[in-house]
């Protein structure tokens, strides 16, 4: 079913709300990312360490926070992040995303200022590698 644009309007809203609770002392760029789940919104921001490759996107924070209240099915996704332009998610967290989402489910990605972008999960990450990939694998073959 189509998300509603005052659904995706809210999502935007808590995107930015998140992005305020960003810990990016590190890039200097904060993130915040939302996702509608089992129609409910979870919203998380980047997280940052001083290991560097061990920072963790907003999306993959709030995708986390979705599964650990039990919500997997992921119907719309925003982020809001960027001066310049709106912030894309990253390759990662594409896969991330495509892992809880359907192919049409909208994601708007937008700046703190309201420039956005609306795309969908498929149009992000075409042909993407899923679970359905893994059911053809024959044990102890090695491809
Ligand atoms: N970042 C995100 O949170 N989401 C993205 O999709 C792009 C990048 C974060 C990671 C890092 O904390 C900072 O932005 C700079 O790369």
């Amino acid at each position: 079913m189509a998300v509603a644009k005052s659904a995706i309007d809210r999502l935007v809203h808590a995107a930015s709300q998140a992005r305020a609770h960003a810990y990016a002392p590190y890039s200097g760029f904060p993130v915040g990312a939302a996702v509608l789940a089992d129609g409910r919104v979870y919203a998380a921001p980047n997280v940052e360490n001083s290991s560097f490759p061990l920072s963790v996107c907003a999306e993959r924070n709030a995708v986390a926070m979705a599964v650990a209240a039990g919500a997997h099915r992921i119907e719309a996704v925003a982020v809001v992040g960027g001066s310049g332009r709106p912030t894309p998610p990253c390759g990662g967290c594409r896969q991330v995303v495509a892992e809880f989402a359907p192919a049409d489910a909208p994601v708007v990605y937008a700046t703190p200022g309201g420039d956005a972008i609306a795309t969908t999960v498929g149009a992000l990450l075409p042909s993407a590698f899923g679970s359905a990939d893994l059911k053809e694998a024959v044990p102890g073959s090695t491809g």
